[in-house]
């Protein structure tokens, strides 16, 4: 095929045509290799948010790019490989105590992540602020911390050779509207997943206010492709769909959430994030065939000896002070009453513009910035008592923080009080590709099932965790 045949692939999609396995193998490498030029490869995409791909057209689509580089192969390790993708969320640093859980199980998890970018933080920044800890260790290095049973996990940069067809079309994508597309999304994180290497894979889906996915509707369409890419290509995928309308545990910004982690990896830690840990590790080593209790494995200490283990093993000191930030200013509770709202993506955004997250690639985060709750949905609070704490080294950011935080809260002074959040988790797809009716929300959240108002199909894209990588 030559560059006069992107024009008749361009046309048949826009058309609402099928694409055939070889129109589809020949863009992905010819955009690869520079012959298919930025504008063909972008109006195919936009094309394609139009028209949509099937399974046959999203699963080629995926193994194009997944041939676009090098997959790895964890095969022969002496233990089973597992591994957990989250779609992004504020307050999400449940990869930090779930890695060193599910080793302790007898699992390998070998976690390829990303960078942040806008206001959901990115797993290696999180990390990165542990001092010494280095997120590009190369393949080899992770064989050998996936190969010692006292670590057993890592959690690290995907190399330039995984899937670069994904990183030059995610880039394209995110300047030219063109992420609003279920297949392409699925294609986009499922590529980077399975090349990592796991033999197993569970997803956690987050639907709500401050996650990509809006809505139950286009979340379940979202797990149910990546679940069936996951079938396709040999990887057994689990997919949870779960609620990020408030942030997850107690703080956003990158060393208050591993201090966080940390409390939950030493037996403590707020509820939300301990039941989502457990939650997933319990996928996680079932999916493994592991006969573990995840529970147990927190509670005795064995988790906290992976991380350290873990820690150590990508340069870091586990126990070395965290970063701080060099000012605070707090918000305080507006009037007294119950705590009835406190959205997650008000909470991201503010974190983000004090400086824990980036606008654009490559632009340095600040290790200490964020922000700490004091109380939850669900809470009597007093008129004046402190609601938020900010934390950042730049203090001309607090206006802007404070700006996206005025719409984040309400209290509500007639509320006789009861839970105002619902559950945790909404949903969950099963390897079999459909929801698992026989599961039972009420064992593994301990709320209620949720209802299924459902709205529109179309994701609302933000500037992600996870672009060029995988959140984690
Ligand atoms: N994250 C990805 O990795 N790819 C997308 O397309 C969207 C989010």
């Amino acid at each position: 095929m030559t560059a006069h045949d992107a024009v008749s692939i361009i046309g048949a999609k826009r058309d609402g045509g099928e694409l055939s396995d070889a129109q589809i193998d020949w863009a992905i490498a010819a955009f690869t290799r520079g012959e298919m030029a930025d504008e063909q490869m972008a109006a195919l995409a936009m094309a394609i948010v139009l028209r949509g791909m099937n399974r046959r057209e999203t699963a080629r689509w995926t193994e194009a790019m997944l041939r676009s580089g090098r997959r790895l192969d964890f095969t022969d390790l002496p233990r089973p490989t597992v591994d957990k993708h989250s779609t992004g969320g504020v307050g999400d640093k449940i990869t930090l105590p779930l890695a060193p859980l599910v080793a302790a199980c007898g699992a390998a998890v070998p976690q390829l992540s990303g960078r942040g970018l806008g206001y959901t933080g990115g797993t290696l920044d999180k990390l990165e602020s542990i001092p010494g800890w280095r997120a590009d260790i190369g393949p080899d290095r992770m064989r050998e911390i996936l190969t010692d049973p006292a670590a057993g996990c890592v959690v690290c940069a995907a190399g330039a050779d995984l899937a670069p067809a994904d990183k030059r079309l995610y880039a394209l994508r995110d300047t030219t509207g063109t992420v609003e597309s279920i297949p392409l999304i699925a294609a986009s994180i499922m590529s980077k997943k399975i090349a990592e290497g796991t033999a197993a894979l569970v997803l956690d889906v987050k639907v709500g206010s401050g996650a990509f996915m809006r809505t139950r509707e286009e979340a379940y369409a979202l797990a149910t492709a990546m679940v069936e890419l996951g079938a396709d290509a040999g990887v057994e995928t689990v997919a949870l769909l779960t609620a990020m309308d408030t942030p997850l545990g107690r703080t956003a910004g990158n060393a208050l959430e591993v201090a966080e982690a940390v409390e939950v990896l030493a037996g403590g830690g707020p509820a939300d994030v301990v039941e989502l840990t457990v939650t997933l590790a319990r996928e996680m080593v079932a999916l493994a065939g592991l006969d573990a209790d995840p529970a147990e494995a927190l509670a005795d200490g064995r988790a906290m000896d992976h991380w350290r283990a873990m820690i150590r093993a990508q340069g870091g000191d586990p126990a070395a002070p965290l970063p701080a930030a060099a000012h605070t200013e707090t918000l305080s509770a507006p009037s007294s009453g119950i705590l009835t709202r406190l959205d997650a993506r008000g909470v991201g955004i503010a974190a983000w513009r004090l400086g824990a997250g980036r606008a654009r690639q490559g632009d340095p985060v600040q290790a200490g910035a964020g922000i700490r709750l004091h109380a939850g949905p669900g809470d009597r609070v007093t008129a004046g008592q402190p609601l938020l704490t900010l934390h950042t080294d730049t203090p001309e950011a607090f206006p802007r923080a404070f700006e996206a935080l005025a719409e984040t809260i309400t209290v509500d002074a007639e509320s006789t009080g009861g839970p105002t959040r619902g559950p945790l988790v909404l949903d969950r797809i099963g390897p079999d590709r459909h929801r698992d009716h026989r599961w039972n929300p009420h064992r593994h959240s301990g709320h209620p099932p949720a209802r299924s108002g459902l709205g529109t199909a179309h994701p609302h894209p933000h500037p992600a965790a996870d672009h060029g990588g995988n959140s984690g």
